[in-house]
């Protein structure tokens, strides 16, 4: 598996210079978990899949925690620039076209993606956010006019607050973003409903 800055990640290269598609995983998935997935979201697109930096009690994720939900949010701040420079050095080492990636992540990864745009809003342009939350809250909002997000939730999510859910989305508005929530009847766990509104989305 290759590695870059620190990463493992995987690069499958479909379509040089269209659309890629960043996928970040939950915690315990890896490099592999969404690769299928971002193959039925767009079967032209480029994938490119980091592993999270940290282990917690040998899963793989995307920043520390201190508990369910609860973050360490100087973890966060220096993993979200971690994550920038790796999409920075892999678009330059793979010629991707920045302007054409998407971020997909789900749960841990659906939170580094939010926290990119909070923090180092240059990284991404848009992003399906898969069960999210609002990682943390930055000292000044971010300008993210001309970015698009897509926020798919569960009503009975069990691990993410709806309340976190709704105010990550407002904290987006907010700033600019062009942000479309969608509540649907599930918990925590994608259903195919996800995979059929982030395939209309991406149309
Ligand atoms: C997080 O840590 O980002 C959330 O609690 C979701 C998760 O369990 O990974």
């Amino acid at each position: 598996m290759p590695t870059l800055n620190g990463f493992t990640y995987q690069y499958i290269e479909k379509n040089p210079g269209g659309h890629t598609l960043l996928l970040l995983h939950g915690t315990g998935g890896d490099e592999n978990d969404l690769l299928d997935l971002g193959a039925e979201l767009d079967p032209q697109a480029n994938l490119l899949s980091p592993r999270g930096e940290i282990l917690e009690n040998g899963m793989p994720r995307s920043f520390r925690r201190l508990a369910p939900g609860v973050f360490d949010e100087a973890d966060i701040v220096f993993r979200t620039d971690e994550l920038a420079e790796f999409i920075e050095a892999a678009g330059a080492l793979y010629q991707i076209d920045r302007s054409r990636m998407t971020a997909v992540g789900y749960s841990n990864g659906a939170n580094i993606a939010a926290s990119l745009f909070l923090l180092r809003p240059e990284a991404l342009d848009r992003a399906i956010l898969l069960r999210p939350m609002l990682p943390l809250t930055p000292e000044m909002l971010p300008d993210l006019s001309g970015k698009k997000l897509l926020v798919l939730a569960g009503k009975y999510d069990e691990l993410m607050p709806a309340e976190s859910t709704t105010a990550l989305t407002q904290m987006l508005q907010k700033s600019g973003a062009q942000v479309e929530l969608v509540w649907q009847d599930t918990g925590h766990a994608l259903i195919s409903t996800d995979v059929r509104l982030a395939q209309d989305w991406l149309k």
